[in-house]
């Protein structure tokens, strides 16, 4: 199934993006569907993306929300939970290196920054770093070229996808379950 059928049929927990986000991902993230990937999601609010992305990516994968909610702790059965800022570097120290970033956090650019700053760097190889709502899209985009630049990582589009999308007018959101 893709992840737009998933969603569409989604009648767990309630979770909520913009429209364009399942096509998005199932044009990157097909090539991890069924594989030993970790995936950590910044931004679990109730849950229901997290199931999203077990259903799509399957049994073998890792996945991770964080969130600085501890009643987040209770969605816990489909991902592992940590609890805390996204800006907080013993937090994004303590995660592992993971293969596919969601930043659906705090969309400020400081928050978003901080996430990138720390775990660019430790995507894996052929990994994907998406961050959903760029609203001040040009100011995350200057910032993190700024820091690839900066730390001397190269930005190789073969190894790492860095999704920024920019939407002006279309506010339409999905939601689903409960
Ligand atoms: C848009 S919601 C996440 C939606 C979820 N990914 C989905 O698709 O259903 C944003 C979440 O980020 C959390 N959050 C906001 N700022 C944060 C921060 N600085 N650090 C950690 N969590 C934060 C909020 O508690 C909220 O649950």
């Amino acid at each position: 199934m893709t992840l737009r059928e998933i969603w569409e049929n989604h009648t767990g927990r309630y979770t909520v993006k913009r429209a364009l986000y399942p096509d998005i991902y199932d044009k990157y993230l097909a090539i991890f569907v069924g594989k030993p990937v970790t995936l950590i999601e910044f931004g679990v609010l109730r849950g229901g993306s997290l199931q999203i992305w077990r259903k799509f990516l399957g049994n073998t994968a890792r996945i991770i929300g964080v969130d600085s909610n501890p009643q987040c702790r209770a969605f816990s059965d489909d991902a592992d939970i940590v609890i805390g800022n996204q800006q907080d570097e013993s937090l994004l120290a303590n995660l592992p290196d993971p293969d596919i970033v969601i930043d659906d956090c705090g969309h400020s650019p400081l928050d978003q920054m901080a996430t990138f700053r720390h775990m660019w760097p430790r995507l894996k190889n052929n990994g994907v770093y998406a961050v959903e709502d760029l609203d001040n899209h040009a100011h995350f985009v200057q910032n993190a070229f700024m820091i690839l630049r900066n730390n001397r990582f190269p930005f190789h589009l073969h190894r790492s996808i860095l999704i920024a999308e920019k939407i002006t007018e279309d506010d339409h959101k999905i939601r689903a379950g409960s």
